[in-house]
Formats: C-alpha cells, structure tokens, sequence
C-alpha cells in the first residue's frame, strides 16, 4: 500500500518536472514556417483540395498556348495528375510510365509535382540530375519512415511517403534512373533586397498579389514564380523562379559554405568542388533554397535519419535559422558560373 502511495507520489511530482526540461540542443525552435510554404509557425493546415483559383480556375474548354511550344492543351489536360500535358517532349528522355502516369489510384505521376523535366517546383523539389544511387536510397527511407517533414502540415510530404511505399521496385528504378539521366540546370534568379512585393500563399507557393505594393522580407526567402499565369496556370517547366532574400545573405552564405565558419563543415568536401554532386551525394548548387531549409531543418530534427544523413549530423548540427537561410541563399545563386545575384535598390 505504502509503495504504491510513493509511486502516485513520484509520478505526479517527478515525472512530469523530467517531462518539462526543454529539449537537448534545440537550435532552432520551430520549423521555419516560409520554407515549408506557410505563413505561420502553427495553426490550421491547408484545406486538402488545391485553390483552383490559383491554378486558373475552372476548365472552359479553351485551348491554352505557351510562347515557345506549338502543342496546346485544355486546362484539364493540363493538370490531369495521372497524365499531365507535357508542352516540351524534346527536352528529356521518354518518360516511363509512373513517370507520365502513374499508377491508380495510389500513386500520382512523378510529372505532375517534379514535371517532366525533372526541374521541380519549391513545394517538392528539383530531381533532375541527382546521383542515381542517391534517389534509391532516399526513397527507400521515405518508405522506411527514415525520411519526413518536420512540419506535420505539409500534405505534399506526406504524399511523397505514401508514393514511395506504392512504388513496386521496378517503378522505382525506372523513376530514378529517369530522373538521374537528364543534366541538372538552373531555373532560379537570386535578387537580395529588404523589401518583397506583396505575396500570398496559394499551394504553398508565394504569389504575387499585383500591384506596386511591398513589405518587408524579414528573416525569409520568398520564392515565387517569374510569370505566376505561365507557372501556376500554365504550368510551362521552362519558365522558373525569383528568390528573394535579405539583402547581404548570398556573402554570408558563401562564408559558411566555403569555409564553415567555425559553424559548419565546408560542403564541397562531400557535395564536389562546383557543388553539383560528387559520386553519390547529390547536389546542392542551384537548387530551391525553401528546400534547402527544409532538409537541413529536417536533418537537425531527427526528422531525416537515413543512413547517409548521419554524414549531415556535425553539418548542421550548430547552424540557426538564419545561417541555413543564408546558405540556401548562396546555394541558390549558384548557376553553374559565378554566383548570380542582383540587388533590388529599392
Ligand atoms: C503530390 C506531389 C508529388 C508527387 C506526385 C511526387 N512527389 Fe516526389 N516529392 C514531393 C515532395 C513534396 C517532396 C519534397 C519533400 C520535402 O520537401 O520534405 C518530394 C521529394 C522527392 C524526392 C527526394 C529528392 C531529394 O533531393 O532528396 C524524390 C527522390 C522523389 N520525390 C521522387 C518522386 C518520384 C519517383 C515520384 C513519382 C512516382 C514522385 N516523387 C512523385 C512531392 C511529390
Ligand atoms: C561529410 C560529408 C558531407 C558534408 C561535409 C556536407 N554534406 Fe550535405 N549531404 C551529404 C550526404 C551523404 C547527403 C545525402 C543524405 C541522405 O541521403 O539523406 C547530403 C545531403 C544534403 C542535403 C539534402 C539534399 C537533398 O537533395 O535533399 C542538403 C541540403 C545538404 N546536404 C547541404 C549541405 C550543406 C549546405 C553543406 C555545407 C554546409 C553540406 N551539405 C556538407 C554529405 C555531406
């Protein structure tokens, strides 16, 4: 009677203090809600159906061009997601079929997120070019339950895992050899400045509002479509992305990626000398800073616990939310030729 008496005792006094202790080493508090496509660090998530509106609203049949292909599509054809329209079929290899259409009804057409060439959007990401090796293994960690995002909202993410335990082993090798056949290439423009047009999240994509209205960037990057009609609507995989970033971030990024700052380890060591890839490990040059984040989040997290993410572990084990902002910065200008930035005097 008097043990259990004690026992009441310890587990209403002592347990929960132990429970209250904050987390180990917690750098970063909170997933940085603009790289996971939100405006808020926690709150509703977004509704399961797409805001059409945002995707051109509803089909009237019309058929749609884009300035440099001669084919054209309705919108239903376009965002048909066991099939989407494909506007430049000379810009890749035949696509394999779970690349062009997947399989119904449990996984979506790899084309219709990463596009058919691969380039990817901020949302998911750019596979094209990325190490074969490295594309089976991280889907075998998204089937394993090694790989997921830090933001529990991020439906898209959790799509991507349902995929990945869909996928039979011979989809995933056609998908990953497709996407590791075509040359990696740059499709997003770095402009630094303290102040961004006005934007909203539509998809978890940042669109620009319209009109001359501007706020202040904070400590984020906004990336959003060049031509939201040809992205958002038309979904033309040759037009790309602005990313915008405080003004000084690409400098201070650069520091760290090439010297590690006392903070960090240099990344050509493992990721090759132009950043693009070395053998196995992929590469991180020109790639979409939101997604950037989100993996070194992830990976400081626990949230990436793949076998190769443990070579991350002392990488981003010290880095805060600006410094991974930065770095994503830099690694964004990167364009396979000197770092390519502007600044908006503005
Ligand atoms: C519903 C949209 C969607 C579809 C369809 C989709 N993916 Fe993804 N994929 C994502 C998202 C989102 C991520 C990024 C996850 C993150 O940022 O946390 C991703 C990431 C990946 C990655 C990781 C890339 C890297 O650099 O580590 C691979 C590989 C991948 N997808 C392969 C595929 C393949 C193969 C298919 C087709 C069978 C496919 N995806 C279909 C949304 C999608
Ligand atoms: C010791 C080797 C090593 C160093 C140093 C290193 N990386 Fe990595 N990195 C890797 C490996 C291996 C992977 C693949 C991890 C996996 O499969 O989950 C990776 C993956 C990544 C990814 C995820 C890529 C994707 O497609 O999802 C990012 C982002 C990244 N590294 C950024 C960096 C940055 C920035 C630096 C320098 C500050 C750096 N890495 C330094 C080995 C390294």
């Amino acid at each position: 009677m008097r043990n259990w008496r004690w026992g009441l005792v310890l587990a209403l006094t002592i347990l929960p203090a132990l429970r209250a202790r904050p987390p180990q080493q917690e750098i970063v508090a909170v997933p940085p809600p603009w790289a996971y496509g939100f405006d808020a660090p926690t709150g509703a998530p977004p509704p399961d159906r797409p805001d059409s509106a945002a995707r051109g609203g509803e089909d009237i049949g019309v058929l749609r061009h884009i300035p440099d292909s001669t084919l054209s599509f309705t919108l239903t054809q376009l965002r048909d997601n066991y099939g989407p329209a494909d506007w430049f079929p000379n810009d890749h290899p035949p696509m394999p079929d779970i690349v062009a259409h997947g399989h119904k009804p449990d996984v979506v057409a790899c084309s219709f997120c990463h596009y058919p060439n691969g380039k990817g959007r901020p949302v998911n990401t750019m596979l094209a070019g990325l190490p074969y090796s490295y594309l089976m293994q991280t889907l075998a960690d998204f089937r394993n339950g090694k790989r997921r995002s830090a933001d529990a909202r991020k439906t898209n993410t959790n799509n991507m895992v349902k995929f990945a335990k869909q996928m039979s082993d011979d989809e995933t090798k056609a998908a990953a050899l497709y996407f590791s056949s075509m040359r990696w290439s740059p499709w997003i423009r770095v402009v630094e400045t303290n102040m961004v047009p006005k934007t909203r999240i539509a998809n978890g994509i940042f669109l620009r509002v319209g009109g001359d209205e501007k706020e202040p960037i904070g400590h984020r990057i906004i990336e959003t479509p060049e031509d939201v009609e040809r992205m958002e609507v038309l979904r033309d995989d040759r037009s790309g992305f602005i990313a915008y970033a405080p003004v000084g971030s690409v400098k201070k990024g650069e520091a760290l990626v090439r010297t590690g700052g006392g903070k960090t380890t240099q990344c050509a060591i493992c990721h090759g000398s132009d950043l693009t890839g070395l053998g196995p490990v992929p590469g991180i040059a020109g790639r979409s800073p939101s997604y950037m984040v989100r993996q070194l989040y992830d990976m400081q997290h626990g949230f990436r616990t793949g076998e190769w993410a443990n070579l991350m572990k002392p990488v981003v084990a010290k880095l805060s939310a600006d410094e991974m902002l930065t770095i994503a910065a830099y690694l964004a200008s990167l364009n396979g030729a000197p770092a390519s930035v502007t600044t908006a005097h503005k």
